[in-house]
């Protein structure tokens, strides 16, 4: 009718309908395709939930061994990557290294751009769950002055993900199944969150047609940013600066309520849940777990437990529903499995990979068409050219 409605930051403006994540934030409810979160962390792993979210039903054994051999035979990244991984200087944020790399990869497999039919679609899908895992450790290693290898075929999806992160020159590496379990719950819970602002950017940048690496890159910088999946970097670096100051919790819950300070407590506050977060639930209980397995006595979980008992029974807090996110606790489990602090939104990259695959194949089927929103223009009115000379 004409009509524009200004809705900025979306927060009452539904972009597509979808089969995928179900969530219910007054509530606390999230499910995967009608799975709930609890009993996925729980029972099934990772390569099982990534079949799930992206072709809509849980794999039987012979479809997931297929969907993992498929991922295997496409794990190679072409040995060139290398060489615009080590143009990067060493200082490089690992989410800018990733994002980058990623897009490089539809210049080394340019078919992945054609999806015109489910069989193209699917070969670019194993490509990319094959292949960024490989970068996703590169990242790492090149951080850390570490030869880069590929990975071990011989191993589970999350298995491989630690070995080709981990694996020292010269040494054997011996898997923790405390690790690997630790891991495969993070990744399942990070999975997918309906249209959180990177997968709305991978379905709008999708929706013009380009390739499916194009729009993950995309993807994987709006996830960077410290309000969207950068949170669990800040809040690790805000958790120790708190150590640093002498732990003094209540000073920086001030500081978070000060109007004039643009201080946030990281970590806590969501756009759609007003009650808590249900992965937050799930990732304490699995970081009291994991310190406790690996005899890690960490002050700074510590620390986390007093700001969330403050936070809790704070009026500022529990009257904006602000309660903490899934990023609260997963650094410091992160932490005890020895990935430097500026892995930590990568590795919520490998987790939300299957998610934005998900969406961005959901949206080509349905043939959604191109993101374009409106705008109310509020500039100058019409005006006449002047020269420079008479300006
Ligand atoms: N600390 C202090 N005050 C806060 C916080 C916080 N972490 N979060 C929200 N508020 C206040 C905000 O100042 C506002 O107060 P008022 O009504 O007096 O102006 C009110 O709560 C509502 O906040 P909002 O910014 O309008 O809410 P939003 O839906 O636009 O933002 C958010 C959601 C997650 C960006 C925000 O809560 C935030 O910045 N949190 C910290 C960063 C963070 O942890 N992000 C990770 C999100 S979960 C992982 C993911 O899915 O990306």
């Amino acid at each position: 009718n004409g009509v524009i409605t200004i809705d900025p930051g979306f927060k009452n403006t539904g972009s597509c309908v979808s089969e995928i994540t179900f969530l219910e934030g007054e509530k606390g409810i999230l499910r995967y395709r009608g799975y709930s979160i609890e009993e996925l962390a729980e029972k099934a792993d990772f390569l099982e939930v990534a079949y799930l979210l992206i072709f809509g039903e849980l794999p039987t054994e012979e479809e997931l061994e297929k969907f993992h051999a498929d991922i295997k035979k496409n794990s190679v990244v072409d040995d060139d990557v290398k060489k615009i991984l080590d143009a990067f200087p060493k200082a490089a944020h690992p989410m800018g290294v990733l994002s980058s790399l990623t897009s490089a990869l539809t210049a080394f497999n340019p078919g992945s751009v054609d999806v015109s039919s489910e069989e193209a679609m699917y070969n670019a899908i194993v490509r990319i769950m094959g292949q960024f895992p490989v970068l996703v450790s590169w990242t790492m290693r090149k951080k850390q002055g570490l030869p880069l290898d590929y990975g071990d075929n011989s191993l589970g999806y999350v298995e491989n993900v630690l070995k080709m992160m981990f694996k020292q020159p010269n040494e054997e590496y011996k898997l923790n199944p405390i690790l690997v379990e630790a891991l495969d719950k993070l990744l399942i819970l990070h999975g997918d969150h309906e249209q959180n602002c990177s997968t709305s950017t991978v379905r709008v940048v999708g929706s013009s047609h380009a390739g499916l690496f194009a729009s993950l890159s995309a993807g994987i910088s709006a996830l960077w940013g410290p309000l969207h999946g950068g949170a669990n970097q800040a809040v690790l670096e805000m958790l120790e600066a708190i150590k640093e100051d002498g732990g003094d919790t209540k000073k920086y819950m001030a500081k978070a309520k000060d109007k004039n300070d643009p201080f946030r407590l990281m970590g806590f506050g969501h756009r759609v849940y007003k009650n808590f977060d249900p992965r937050a639930k799930i990732i304490k209980v699995a970081a009291d777990e994991v310190l406790a397995d690996l005899g890690v006595n960490d002050p700074i979980l510590e620390i986390a437990k007093g700001l969330e008992q403050e936070a809790l029974t704070d009026e500022y807090f529990v009257s904006r529903k602000l309660y903490p996110n899934v990023d609260f606790y997963s650094g410091i489990i992160y932490r005890a499995m020895g990935i430097p602090v500026e892995m930590f939104t990568v590795m919520f990259a490998l987790g939300r990979l299957p998610g934005w695959i998900a969406q961005w194949r959901e949206m080509r089927l349905r043939k959604e068409p191109i993101g374009r929103p409106r705008q109310i223009y509020i500039g100058a009115t019409e005006r006449a050219f002047v020269p420079v000379e008479n300006r």
